[in-house]
């Protein structure tokens, strides 16, 4: 926290003639878009809320919008949500509404959806379902990939120019037991992507983060673990927070949603 602290403060005044813009700051003239995979719950509605809130253009994309129905009513209520198909397995379909919005900058991209599951056998060593595998693999490493291609020139042309994506487990401190291997590995798998969409995009003026969210109770838990699980309102908040102050110089690195930085 205090390292990123740290670091953020000292890109802060290298980019003096560049600065980040804080939320609202945009002038008239310009409304920030948001483009979210996994709208329709958890984590990802909640994006979907607060960004709104914001006055951002919200482009919610869900893979089943005709099961959507509470970010359906919300963007009935919403002039600024707008629902949109995005399945990570479909790439034909990526590409459609990627030409759909050819002319529709793109100040941040948040890859969010993901394949979240465990403990089970078929990802336990031992037992591990080879199609399973797959699968995992192209909805949480191929699929946020994907994305990143088909949206690049809608990001490149925004003023924020930011690429973000969901990922779990402090490096290698991971979820600590087994029947999460698919999971644990496919989030490794994405966090290197997100370092080589960094290595590929930087030098065109973007900025590559993946988040670390905490563990928000998205699935009906409780927290019988004890007291670590985050409000989801928190855990979102200091994501968008994160996002908007991450400076350049910091591309390619994992930043947890309370600003610590992860080595
Ligand atoms: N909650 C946590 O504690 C936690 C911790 C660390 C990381 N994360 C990461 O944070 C992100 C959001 O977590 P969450 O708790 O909100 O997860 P969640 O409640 O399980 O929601 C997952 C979202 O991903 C969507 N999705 C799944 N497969 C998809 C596909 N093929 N195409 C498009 N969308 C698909 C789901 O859509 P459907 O409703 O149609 O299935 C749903 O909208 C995930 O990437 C997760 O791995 C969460």
């Amino acid at each position: 926290m205090i390292l990123f602290r740290r670091v953020l403060l000292a890109a802060m005044a290298m980019l003096i003639t560049a600065p980040i813009f804080a939320q609202g700051e945009m002038g008239a003239e310009a409304q920030n878009a948001v483009l979210i995979t996994g709208s329709n719950r958890g984590i990802g509605f909640e994006f979907v809320k607060q960004y709104s809130d914001l006055g951002w253009l919200v482009i919610a994309t869900t893979r089943n919008p005709d099961s959507a129905e509470e970010l359906n009513a919300y963007a009935a209520d919403h002039d600024n949500v707008v629902v949109e198909r995005l399945d990570l397995l479909d790439h034909e379909g990526i590409d459609a509404l990627a030409a759909k919005y050819k002319d529709q900058p793109i100040d941040v991209l948040l890859n969010n959806a993901g394949l979240m599951k465990g403990p089970e056998k078929s990802q336990m060593v031992g037992t591990i379902d080879y199609d399973e595998f797959i699968r995992t693999y192209r909805i949480n490493v191929m699929g946020p990939l994907k994305v990143s291609e088909a949206f690049y020139p809608n990001v490149k042309k925004s003023d924020h120019k930011l690429m973000a994506a969901l990922t779990t487990g402090k490096g290698k401190r991971g979820i600590p037991v087994p029947g999460f291997s698919l999971y644990k590995t496919s989030k490794a798998s994405l966090d290197a992507m997100q370092l080589e969409i960094a290595l590929r995009w930087t030098r065109q003026g973007l900025r590559v983060v993946t988040l670390l969210p905490g563990r928000v109770l998205t699935h009906g838990e409780t927290d019988a673990g004890g007291t670590n699980a985050i409000p989801i309102e928190e855990s979102v908040a200091g994501m968008i927070k994160v996002m908007d102050e991450f400076p350049i110089e910091l591309t390619g690195t994992t930043v947890q949603w309370d600003g610590e930085l992860i080595q």
